[in-house]
C-alpha cells in the first residue's frame, strides 16, 4: 500500500473513548519512546502551569508598552488567569495551553468570552525576556480585548494546535499535546492494537508509515506538512528562511533526489546545536573531493558558509536550508550570525 503523503491530516479529531486504548508504543519500542520523549517536538505544546512562560513570570505586571495595557497573571486550577488593565478599561482571559517547547519562544493561547486568542505576550527563553509575539504589531492596543492577543478563527486555531499536538476533539477537550508517535507513523494505533503484527499472512501489510522508508522528496514533503512546503507569507518575505523544507528543495543537492531530512537529522532527536562537525560529515557523503574550492582554506565548516545561521528576531534563529554558494547581498548582512 502507498501512503498518500500530502494528505497527512493536520488535525486528527477523534471520537473520545470509542475503543479500548491501544497498547503503549513504549511496551515494544522502548528505545524510540525514551529518545522521543526528550525532544522538543514531543513538547511542542504544554499545559500552562508546567511551561517556561508561566514559571518565569515576574511578581509585577507585564506591560505591552509604556502607555499600553498592563497584564496581571494569577494561577488557577487548570492554568493561569490573565487580566489586561489600562485605566478603567480591562478584559480577562484564561491560559490553559502554551505553544512552543521553549527553545526559541513560547506563546500562550488565551481563552476569552468571544473565542481563543494568540497571546500578545510571548516568552523568549534565549533572552530571558517577555515581549510582543512575533508577527503582532508593537505599541498600545486599541482595546482591552485586543491587548489579550490576536483573535484566531476556528480554522487558524485548528491548524495551530494541529501542528503542535497529536489529537484534539472539536471542542479542544481533551488534547494530546506535542507531536507524538502517530503523527509521523500513520496507522500506528491499528498496528499497536494488532499486537505489533498484523493478523493474517501479510507480515508487513499493516505496518505503520515509516518516514525513513519514503523517497527523499516524499519525506521532505511529509515533514513539510508541518515545517511548511508552501510559504504561508508573501514569497519574498525573509520569514520564509525559517521554513526548512521550502528552502531545502531549492538546493542543487536536493535535485539529486537523495537528500532527505534524515540524511542530516537523526529521527527521535532534536537538531544538534553547536556541533557543526556532525553536519559537515554529512556533506562529505556526497562531496568527497575539495576540487570545487578555488581557495583551499574553504575546507572546514561547510555549513558555516553554505547553510547560514540567520536571526529573524533577536530571539529567533534558524538555519537557512537552501544549500548554495551564498553571494554577497544574497541575504541582508545584518541577519547573518555566527552559529556560536
Ligand atoms: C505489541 C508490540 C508492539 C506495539 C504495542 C507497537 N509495535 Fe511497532 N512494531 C512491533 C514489531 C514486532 C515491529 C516489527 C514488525 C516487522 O518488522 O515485521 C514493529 C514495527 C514498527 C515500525 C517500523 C515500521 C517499518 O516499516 O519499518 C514502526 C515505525 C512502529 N512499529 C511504530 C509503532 C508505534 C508508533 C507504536 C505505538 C502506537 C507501536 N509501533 C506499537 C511491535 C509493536
Ligand atoms: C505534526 C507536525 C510535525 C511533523 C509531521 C514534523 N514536525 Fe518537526 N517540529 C514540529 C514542531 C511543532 C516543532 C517545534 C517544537 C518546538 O516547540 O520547539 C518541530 C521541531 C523540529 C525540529 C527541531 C527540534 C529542535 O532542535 O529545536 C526538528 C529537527 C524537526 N522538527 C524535524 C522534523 C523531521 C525531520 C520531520 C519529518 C520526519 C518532522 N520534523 C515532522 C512539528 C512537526
Ligand atoms: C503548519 C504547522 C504550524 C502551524 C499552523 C503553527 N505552527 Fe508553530 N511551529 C511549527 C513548527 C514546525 C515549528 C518549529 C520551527 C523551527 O524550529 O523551525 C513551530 C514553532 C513554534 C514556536 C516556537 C518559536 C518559534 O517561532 O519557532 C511557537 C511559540 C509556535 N510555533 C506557536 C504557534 C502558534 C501560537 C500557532 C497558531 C497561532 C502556530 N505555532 C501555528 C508548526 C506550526
Ligand atoms: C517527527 C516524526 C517522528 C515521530 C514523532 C516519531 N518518529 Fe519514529 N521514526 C521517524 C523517522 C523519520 C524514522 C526513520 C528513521 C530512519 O530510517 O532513519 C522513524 C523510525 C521509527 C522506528 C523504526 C526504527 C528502525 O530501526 O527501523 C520505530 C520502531 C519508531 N520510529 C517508533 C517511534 C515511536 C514509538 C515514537 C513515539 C515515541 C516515534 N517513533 C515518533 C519519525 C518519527
Ligand atoms: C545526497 C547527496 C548530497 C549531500 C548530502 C550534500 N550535497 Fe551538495 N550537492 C549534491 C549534488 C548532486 C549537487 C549538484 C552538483 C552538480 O550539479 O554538479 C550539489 C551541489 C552543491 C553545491 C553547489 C550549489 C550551487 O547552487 O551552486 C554546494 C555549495 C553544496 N552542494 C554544498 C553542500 C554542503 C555544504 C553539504 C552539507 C551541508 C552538502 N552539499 C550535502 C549532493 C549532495
Ligand atoms: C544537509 C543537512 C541538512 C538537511 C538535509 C536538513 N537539515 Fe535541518 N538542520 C541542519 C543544520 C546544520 C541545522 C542547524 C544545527 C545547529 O543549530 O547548529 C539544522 C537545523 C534544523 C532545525 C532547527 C531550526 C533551524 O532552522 O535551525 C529544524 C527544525 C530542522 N533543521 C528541520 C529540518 C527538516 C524538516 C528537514 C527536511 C526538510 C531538514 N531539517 C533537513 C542540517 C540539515
Ligand atoms: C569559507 C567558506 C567556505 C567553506 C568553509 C566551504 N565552502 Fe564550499 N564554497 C565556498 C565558496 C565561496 C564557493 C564558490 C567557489 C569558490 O569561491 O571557491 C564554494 C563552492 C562549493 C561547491 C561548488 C559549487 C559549484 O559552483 O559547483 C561545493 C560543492 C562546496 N563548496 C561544498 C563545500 C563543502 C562540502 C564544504 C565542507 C567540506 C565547504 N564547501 C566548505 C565557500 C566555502
Amino acid at each position: 500500500m502507498r501512503w498518500v503523503v500530502a494528505a497527512l491530516p493536520l488535525v486528527c479529531c477523534f471520537a473520545a473513548a470509542e475503543q479500548a486504548p491501544a497498547p503503549e508504543c513504549a511496551t515494544c519500542h522502548p528505545a524510540e519512546a525514551k529518545l522521543h520523549a526528550q525532544t522538543r517536538m514531543a513538547h511542542a505544546m504544554s499545559p500552562a502551569l508546567s511551561s517556561a512562560f508561566v514559571q518565569n513570570l515576574p511578581p509585577h505586571p507585564l506591560r505591552e508598552s509604556g502607555d499600553g495595557y498592563a497584564f496581571t497573571y494569577s494561577n488557577i486550577e487548570n492554568g493561569v488567569s490573565v487580566t489586561a488593565t489600562r485605566g478603567e478599561s480591562h478584559a480577562q482571559g484564561v491560559i490553559e495551553w502554551v505553544l512552543g517547547a521553549g527553545a526559541q519562544g513560547q506563546t500562550p493561547l488565551v481563552r476569552t468570552m468571544d473565542g481563543v486568542r494568540e497571546s500578545r505576550v510571548s516568552y523568549f527563553p534565549q533572552l530571558r525576556q517577555y515581549g510582543i509575539t512575533v508577527g503582532q504589531d508593537g505599541g498600545a492596543s486599541p482595546s482591552a480585548e485586543a491587548s489579550l492577543g490576536l483573535k484566531e478563527s476556528g480554522r487558524d486555531l485548528q491548524s495551530c494546535i494541529g501542528c503542535h499536538s497529536s489529537a484534539i476533539t472539536r471542542d479542544l477537550q481533551p488534547v494530546i499535546p506535542g507531536v507524538q508517535c502517530g503523527r509521523c507513523h500513520l496507522g500506528a494505533e491499528e498496528h499497536a492494537r494488532g499486537g505489533g503484527k498484523p493478523p493474517g499472512d501479510s507480515a508487513r501489510g499493516k505496518l505503520p508509515l515509516n518516514p525513513g522508508k519514503l523517497s527523499a522528496p516524499e519525506q521532505v514533503r511529509f515533514c513539510g506538512n508541518c515545517h511548511r512546503n508552501k510559504p504561508p507569507v508573501d514569497d519574498a518575505q525573509l520569514e520564509n528562511l525559517r521554513f526548512q523544507p521550502l528552502r531545502l528543495v531549492k538546493s542543487r543537492c536536493f535535485a539529486s533526489g537523495q537528500l532527505a531530512c534524515t540524511t542530516c537529522h537523526v529521527a527521535h532527536q532534536d537538531a544538534r546545536r553547536n556541533d557543526p562537525a556532525f553536519y559537515n560529515a554529512k556533506c562529505h557523503a556526497c562531496h568527497d573531493s575539495q576540487s570545487f574550492h578555488v581557495d583551499e582554506r574553504k575546507t572546514g565548516d561547510c555549513i558555516g558558509c553554505h547553510m547560514p545561521y540567520v536571526e529573524l528576531h533577536p530571539a529567533l534563529h534558524f538555519t537557512d536550508h537552501y544549500i548554495r554558494v551564498v553571494k554577497t547581498g544574497d541575504l541582508p548582512a545584518s541577519i547573518i550570525k555566527r552559529r556560536d
